[in-house]
């Protein structure tokens, strides 16, 4: 059965189009009755862990949460080791890793699907959830611009490949430095992302219709705060920067937010932002996933 979700262009656009219609499923099949799904953390949370247990109890299947110092992946045993023991019990693997290598090695031994909850260079389940959230607002993709102001990691190359396999622009303003990969940049034009980067904040959100940004310094990344803060001055997204952008504009972020550094509390409290709806939905995008997962075979 393996079909894993390691990155959002492991699905195409027909598939991510019907995982935002199951996602509104109110009463789904219960697809996982009577099997487990073990959720493997190397790294915290609290969206991630919360949204994927429920939509496993949602369809009727037992969530089994395990934190780093349970198993050890690399360390107590190999990862291989670690996904062919929970392939035995288990329909699913989840997990939340620090290198996207440990999330490949899972998945080339596992005999179940396996599922990036975060790695290093990608949050695929973040990226679903955000545009079921883009989908709910406009009720359509066409001609929408997303503006990421700040650092090219995990949350953005997710969303950069998301927003171009459903024809969304996307635009992205980072301090020198802080730029995707000139790899990843070939891999998100490569599956027809229309991207452009800047370092002018101020000039990627200027009419667009979403504005997203995520922390300076992700997890994994503590020491290198400080110097990441001062960095990025001046790319806080503030009222007078979000004036710049639609009229009908809204403000997302994945959560957790540093407010005053990436964003200001009054764009994250304001009534564009969209930031509670957008939790919510990682519940509803992950339910609509593993339905179309388990519900409709291998279709990609
Ligand atoms: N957005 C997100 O993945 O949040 P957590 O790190 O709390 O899971
Ligand atoms: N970029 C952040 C996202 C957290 C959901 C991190 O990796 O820490």
């Amino acid at each position: 059965m393996p079909n894993h979700l390691l990155e959002i262009d492991d699905l195409s656009s027909a598939a991510i189009t019907k995982i935002i219609e199951l996602s509104k499923v109110e009463d789904p099949d219960q697809v996982l009755q009577n099997k487990g799904a073990a959720l493997l953390f190397e790294k915290p949370s609290n969206r991630t862990r919360n949204s994927m247990e429920m939509a496993i109890i949602q369809l009727g299947g037992h969530p089994i949460t395990i934190r780093p110092d349970e198993v050890g992946i690399g360390e107590r045993e190999s990862a291989e080791d670690v996904a062919r023991t929970l392939s035995c019990y288990h329909a699913l693997i989840g997990a939340r890793v620090f290198a996207h290598s440990t999330v490949e090695k899972l998945a080339g031994a596992s005999t179940v699907p396996v599922v990036n909850m975060l790695s290093d260079t990608s949050h695929p389940l973040q990226a679903l959830a955000d545009l079921l959230t883009i989908w709910e607002e406009f009720g359509t993709f066409e001609g929408c611009a997303v503006a990421y102001v700040g650092d090219a990691n995990n949350v953005a190359r997710s969303l950069a490949m998301a927003c171009g396999l459903m024809g969304i622009e996307f635009r992205i303003a980072h301090p020198d430095g802080y730029g995707f990969s000139k790899s990843d940049e070939e891999a998100i034009r490569g599956i027809g992302t229309l991207l452009s980067t800047t370092h002018s904040p101020s000039e990627a959100v200027a009419e667009a219709n979403v504005v997203y940004t995520d922390v300076w310094a992700s997890m994994g990344q503590e020491k290198e705060r400080v110097k990441r803060l001062a960095d990025f001055e001046g790319y806080t997204v503030e009222d007078k920067l979000f004036e710049l952008t639609n009229e009908d504009s809204i403000f997302m972020h994945c959560l957790p937010a540093h407010p005053g550094e990436e964003v200001s509390r009054s764009v994250l409290d304001s009534s564009r932002s969209r930031i509670w709806g957008q939790a919510e939905n990682r519940m509803h995008a992950a339910r609509g996933f593993l339905l179309h997962l388990f519900q409709e075979g291998n279709q990609k």
